[in-house]
């Protein structure tokens, strides 16, 4: 039976999340009548991965502890690239800043602009949802959800729910022969917190992506004695510090004796599993279950957004991203206009051929530059069905193909960089100390000196 209002669950306040949430705020704040807003979080505050935790495996309840980040975390991409449209860098800092927040000025940023909107009464904490199925006869929604505190579970009925729980939370973990009987310790990525326990340590790294770097860049700045990083697919190929090699895939551990399969071989302290993400989605039913690897375009996701299978159904930030924050903005106006049915939704064969488009350009994707552009056009196609306000995405492609160079001429030294912004125009201040140097990754470390 249909509600009196519409009813719409938002699982997750991170970036992506807060971003439903700001998308329905805007649209109130033009004296639009909107539904009722239930958002689900399951940690005790808002900003998903930048709400930094100290913990590792099991949180203060039992629950798997949602962080990834770790301390001295600084934006692995200028922050010009991942600027909101409706609410730049200066309206929060009053001021230009430098290109390469840590953790702590990012996270000041997003809960600046969903502070500013008021929706933090839409969401209740420590109240991870458990369990999700579609009821067809009702065509809606059944969410069940527990009060972490109180302990008790509430089954409510929504008209759509948006799946935004992140997905760089639940970790990939190979396993390599002889691991049982390492000397040493072995961690993944999802539960490293601090580079200085590596202090004059050996450190092996497995896997080539973001972590892999940031993690082994971490640790050679605050102190290991040597990074090695084993690949499965290629080197990553940087001009690193002289205490860094790369190396084949490892075979197995002896010991503390790293065997690499090219017959290389490397004593270490610890082993750091850089190995990626699995999207996850236990509270979910089958039928309802995105299941992808992290790639630009997952399958069965109408404009990256619409369960094909249910359109009532949308998930955000579902995508390996290159852009964040404004991606998860633009795709989240895009739902709100579709629950508001301000956009039309069309029907089954011609999402079918949109997406199998998108698809086929995403196949023709050959290096990153591509990738960035096409994650750019993703955007635009997104941001010309709202009012999202619109930017020069070709400008903001042009940031991330000079980061790329940035990256490429000093891997130690690219953040020391800084970029225009797209959307107010100032070019950022050099940080007053660069990024090797800077011990401290505090919010009130990094506004220093830069009035
Ligand atoms: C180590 C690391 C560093 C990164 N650095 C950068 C960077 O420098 N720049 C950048 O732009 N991006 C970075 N990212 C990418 C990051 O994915 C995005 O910035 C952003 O956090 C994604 O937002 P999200 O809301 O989709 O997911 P998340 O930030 O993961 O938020 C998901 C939220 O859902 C909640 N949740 C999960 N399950 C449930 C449940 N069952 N019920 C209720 N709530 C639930 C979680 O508690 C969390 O608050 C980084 C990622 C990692 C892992
Ligand atoms: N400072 C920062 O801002 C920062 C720091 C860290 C991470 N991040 C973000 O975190 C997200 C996730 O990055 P990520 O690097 O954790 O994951 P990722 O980009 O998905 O990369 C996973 C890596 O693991 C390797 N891998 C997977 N299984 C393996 C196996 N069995 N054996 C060997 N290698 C294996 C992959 O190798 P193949 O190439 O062979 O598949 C790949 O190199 C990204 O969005 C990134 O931007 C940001």
């Amino acid at each position: 039976m249909p509600q009196a209002k519409k009813r719409i669950a938002v699982i997750g306040a991170g970036p992506s999340g807060l971003a439903q949430l700001r998308a329905f705020q805007a649209l109130a704040g033009q004296g639009v009548e909107i539904p009722e807003i239930v958002c689900f979080e399951k940690q005790a505050n808002w900003g998903g991965l930048w709400n930094y935790s100290w913990r590792t495996g099991l949180d203060e309840h039992g629950e798997a502890v949602h962080n990834s980040m770790y301390r001295y975390l600084w934006s692995n991409g200028p922050k010009e690239g991942l600027e909101f449209a409706d609410y730049t860098f200066e309206e929060h800092f009053g001021k230009p800043i430098a290109s390469y927040p840590p953790r702590a000025v990012l996270f000041d940023y997003i809960e600046g602009r969903v502070k500013k909107a008021g929706v933090r009464q839409w969401i209740r904490f420590e109240t991870p949802v458990r369990w999700v199925t579609w009821d067809a006869e009702q065509k809606l929604f059944m969410v069940a959800s527990e009060d972490l505190n109180s302990q008790t579970m509430t089954v409510e009925m929504f008209d759509h729910v948006v799946v935004a729980n992140g997905h760089f939370s639940t970790p990939n973990v190979p396993e390599f022969a002889g691991f049982d009987g390492f000397n040493g310790r072995i961690l993944h990525a999802h539960d490293f917190r601090d580079a200085r326990e590596f202090v004059d340590q050996d450190i092996l790294i497995i896997g080539t992506s973001y972590s892999a770097e940031d993690i082994g860049s971490q640790c050679w700045k605050y102190g290991a004695r040597s990074i090695t990083v084993s690949h499965r697919t290629a080197a990553m190929g940087y001009d690193w510090p002289e205490n860094w090699q790369e190396v084949p895939l490892l075979h197995h551990v002896d010991g503390k004796t790293a065997h690499f399969i090219d017959g290389g071989q490397k004593e270490v302290d610890a082993i750091i599993l850089c190995t990626g993400y699995q999207h996850h989605f236990p509270f979910l039913e089958d039928a309802l279950t995105l299941r992808t690897p992290n790639c630009l375009w997952p399958d069965r996701l109408y404009k990256g957004v619409v369960w094909q299978d249910n359109p009532r159904l949308f998930y955000l930030g579902m995508q390996d991203q290159w852009y964040t924050f404004n991606m998860f903005d633009a795709q989240a106006w895009y739902v709100r206009d579709l629950i508001m049915e301000r956009a039309i939704l069309p029907d089954f064969e011609a999402r079918e051929a949109d997406m199998a488009l998108w698809a086929a350009q995403d196949a023709a994707v050959e290096d990153d530059y591509q990738a960035i552009a096409y994650q750019g056009s993703y955007i635009a196609d997104l941001i010309a069905l709202t009012d999202y306000p619109s930017f020069d995405i070709a400008a903001m492609n042009a940031v991330f193909f000079a980061w790329k160079k940035h990256k490429k001429a000093g891997i130690m030294t690219f953040r020391d960089h800084g970029y225009r912004s797209v959307l107010t125009g100032a070019m950022a201040p050099a940080h007053h100390t660069p990024w090797a140097r800077a011990l401290d990754d505090s919010l009130e470390a990094y506004l220093r000196n830069n009035d």
